[in-house]
């Protein structure tokens, strides 16, 4: 494997486990030096120890403990390159009945942290000028919607919107900004109430004719985040099996 992401460091949010920790790895793999910021605590210390990263509690929802702990991992890595936006949750809620606690609780939590982090790491980033790499997690629902996700659907649709503003006022410093919208990926989110029936039904939507793993989108965040994506910048790119295609 190469290691196109040698000297580089990165600061994955969600990283204790499901697609993060995918990346996490991954990253590791190719080179870099991570920092795991979750708030799950003994599934982020086993991630970091097993993968070779280092890893910082802090609850995303909180802005305070979430730049105290970006100064804390900026400063344990050096300095910083790369940001991947990853914590996120879905809920299942219909329209008619979801309450504004559950639409808050989700924006809390996928939206809100990313403008707190992007502030953070962008201003070190600056600072240092050499550029970086800033990698959102949207969602195939950002651009299709999906059923009981009222929420989430817009919460993803606003990262988006977010990942485009960022590319367009961090361009002139060298950073770059792109959303990963993953289509059905196997991971604890969405578990509690997954059935074989819906494996086989969505697998049926992927001309692919399967389910993405987290690995799957860990490749994408990896070239993303690499100098090969240099010229890359604003998109939502579909890591979707095909399900979706624009
Ligand atoms: N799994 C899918 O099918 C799928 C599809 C599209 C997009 N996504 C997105 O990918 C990202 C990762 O999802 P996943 O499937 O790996 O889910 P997951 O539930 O397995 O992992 C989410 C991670 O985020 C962390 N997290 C949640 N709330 C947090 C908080 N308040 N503070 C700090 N960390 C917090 C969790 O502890 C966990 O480690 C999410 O943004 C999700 O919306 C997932």
């Amino acid at each position: 494997m190469s290691r196109r992401l040698e000297g580089r460091r990165a600061i994955v949010t969600g990283g204790a486990r499901g697609i993060g920790r995918s990346i996490v790895e991954r990253f590791v793999a190719d080179g870099a030096q991570v920092a795991i910021l979750d708030l799950l605590e003994s599934e982020g210390r086993e991630t970091a120890e097993a993968v070779g990263a280092r890893f910082f509690r802090a609850d995303v929802r909180d802005a305070a403990q979430t730049r105290a702990t970006l100064t804390a991992a900026i400063g344990a890595l050096g300095g910083v390159d790369i940001l991947v936006n990853n914590a996120g949750i879905l809920r299942f809620s219909p329209l008619l009945s979801m309450s504004l606690e559950e639409w808050d609780e989700t924006f809390a939590i996928n939206l809100r942290p990313m403008l707190v982090t992007t502030q953070e790491v962008a201003r070190a980033m600056i600072e240092a000028g050499r550029g970086g790499k800033i990698v959102n997690l949207a969602s195939m629902a950002g651009k299709a919607g999906g059923e009981g996700q009222g929420h989430y659907a817009a919460s993803k649709a606003a990262v988006i919107a977010l990942t485009r503003v960022t590319a367009i006022e961090l361009g002139a410093h060298g950073i770059t900004a792109n959303a990963l919208c993953p289509g059905y990926v196997l991971t604890e989110m969405g578990a509690a109430t997954r059935t074989a029936e819906d494996v086989a039904e969505w697998s049926s939507y992927s001309p692919l004719g399967r389910l993405g793993v987290p690995e799957d989108v860990a490749g994408v965040a990896a070239f993303l985040a690499s100098s090969d994506g240099d010229y890359l910048t604003g998109q939502a790119i579909n890591v979707t099996g095909g399900m979706i295609m624009h």
